[in-house]
């Protein structure tokens, strides 16, 4: 099969995006698939869901830009995972300076691309977690993603959030002829709350065929999966948080046959 790159991405700050991530690549892992993570966050989260301490790595995302990567160079940057389908290329705190060394730089929005290119007869399925900041790691994310998954807190001020993003892609596309192919996926749903209600029914009223019809509801088992370094599936199988990730990734299988 094709490799098919997902970006998971917004610039509001804890919504969901490295736990959607996780998430999806758990199931997908599951389901016999290779998969590549990238952690494109200084912050360094996905990298230390599995016990990647980042700060020890001498190769991480950051050599992508720092030098121009051969295959081999990019595949010795891979670190395994303790699940055999999961890869992780891991971030390290230095991403945080690209911007202010790079980002200036012409024709640096492509490299992350280029260099998933290079490794695309590895993998299945590339997923790349986003840091909540547009600068160059973003641009480059969007840029090599199929499609971009963006993940939404269903309450009210989370929707300010989304506008911002999709204007964003909206900028960065420009007149391109391909346009962004994007789902926006409400997270965090808590159905005894009325603001949630409401918030995901606004969602669904503004973005009618951009989203998906599920939630992601409240669930500890997220959380709970993340400190014990186990992938949710693996963590707790049929918890809701894993049930909705398991809808939430056929839907976007069936986007992607499109
Ligand atoms: N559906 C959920 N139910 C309960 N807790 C959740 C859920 N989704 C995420 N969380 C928790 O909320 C916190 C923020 O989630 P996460 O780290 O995935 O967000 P993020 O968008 O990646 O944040 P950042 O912008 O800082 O990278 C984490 O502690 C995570 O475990
Ligand atoms: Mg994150």
């Amino acid at each position: 099969m094709l490799l098919i790159v997902w970006t998971v991405a917004n610039q509001k700050g804890g919504v969901g995006k490295t736990t959607t991530t996780i998430s999806i690549a758990g199931i997908l892992a599951e389901q016999g698939h290779r998969v590549l993570l990238v952690d494109t966050d200084p912050h360094a989260s996905l990298s230390y869901y599995f016990g990647i301490e980042s700060e020890d790595l001498d190769l991480s995302v950051y050599e992508l830009f720092s030098q121009v990567s051969s295959r081999e160079q990019i595949l010795q940057t891979l670190c395994p995972t303790k699940y055999p389908n999961i890869d992780i290329l891991p971030a390290t705190m230095g991403l945080a300076t690209l911007d202010r060394s790079m980002g200036a730089k012409g024709g640096m929005g492509l490299v992350l691309k280029k260099a998933m290119q290079k490794v695309a007869d590895c993998y299945d399925y590339i997923l790349i977690d986003c840091p909540p900041v547009l600068g160059v790691l973003m641009v480059n994310a969007l840029a090599a993603a199929d499609r971009i998954i963006i993940p939404v807190q269903t309450e009210f001020l989370a929707l300010k959030g989304l506008d911002r993003m999709i204007k964003t892609m909206e900028l960065m596309q420009g007149e391109q002829t391909e346009k962004f192919q994007y789902t926006i996926v409400p997270t965090m749903f808590d159905k005894r709350t009325k603001a949630s209600i409401l918030a995901f029914k606004k969602l669904q009223e503004i973005y009618t065929n951009k989203i998906w019809p599920g939630v992601v509801p409240v669930d500890t088992n997220l959380r709970n999966a993340s400190s014990a370094q186990q992938v949710p599936s693996d963590f707790a199988p049929i918890s809701r948080g894993t049930l909705a990730y398991k809808s939430l990734l056929s839907f976007l299988k069936k986007q992607q046959a499109k």
